[in-house]
């Protein structure tokens, strides 16, 4: 069994990158497949870059090239939501692409227009064992169900209360959508895991800066924990 790690950006994968035994690296599209073990797992981690389009060319990448036999993604999003904060972790149960819009045709928001689905969902075993492992190592709060994503980085209050109200979501990112999108299309089970750095709103670039670290804390904590308890 191998799994696909991936991060968006380095410093979300840069502590797990220190424990692995690497076997090679290889770079395809810009992007470098870390090859190696990880408590005993097989596993390809890859910092694929932000947003929808490098997630998902990273994603097909590691299913085509690597044979992944799962996929994770790890990282930080914006939270949605007043009961939400810098540190909290969110497991995406599903995803969609908020910024997805072919409403003048009378499809909803985030609708992929002609596909068999609505929302891509996450595998539920990695899901049972993401939210395990947030119980393990504990000191936030964990929240379970659908995360948006898009091209956007969102610092705006009344763009999150839209991607409440349209979507029910709870954290906003770039990337998960289009991962768990690629992962439905090849029928790979897949699980997004994030942790909060900032509120989405006017002042989450400040908060990004400041949070990103305990957010990549938090996430990396948590992936470990998963691959201790797959062994
Ligand atoms: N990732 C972390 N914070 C985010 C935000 N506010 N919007 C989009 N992606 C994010």
């Amino acid at each position: 069994m191998t799994l696909g790690i991936i991060a968006a950006m380095s410093e979300e994968l840069e502590i797990l990158l220190k424990d692995m035994q690497l076997d090679s690296s290889t770079t395809k599209a810009g992007m470098t497949f870390n090859k190696g073990k990880l408590w005993s797992n097989e596993v390809i981690a890859v910092v694929c870059g932000i947003g929808k389009v490098n997630a998902a060319v990273c994603t097909q990448i590691l299913v085509s090239e690597f044979n992944v036999d799962k996929v994770i993604n790890v990282g930080v999003a914006g939270g949605i939501g007043k009961d939400i904060y810098p540190g909290d972790v969110v497991i995406a149960t599903n995803l969609v692409e908020h910024d997805m819009d072919t409403t003048a045709f009378g499809d909803p928001h985030g609708q992929v227009p002609r596909m068999d689905t609505f929302d891509f969902k996450c595998d539920s075993s990695l899901i049972e064992s993401a939210n395990s492992a947030c119980k393990k190592v504990g000191g936030f709060n964990t929240f379970t169900g659908r995360i948006v994503s898009g091209d956007v980085f969102v610092a705006d209050v009344e763009k999150i209360k839209w991607l409440e109200k349209e979507f029910n979501a709870l954290s906003c990112e770039m990337e998960g959508a289009s991962i768990a999108h690629v992962c439905y299309l090849n029928n790979i089970p897949v699980v997004v895991i994030r942790s909060i750095s900032d509120n989405a709103n006017n002042g989450a670039h400040m908060d990004f800066e400041k949070f990103t670290p305990i957010a990549v804390k938090n996430s990396t904590s948590i992936l470990k924990e998963m691959l201790l308890s797959m062994n």
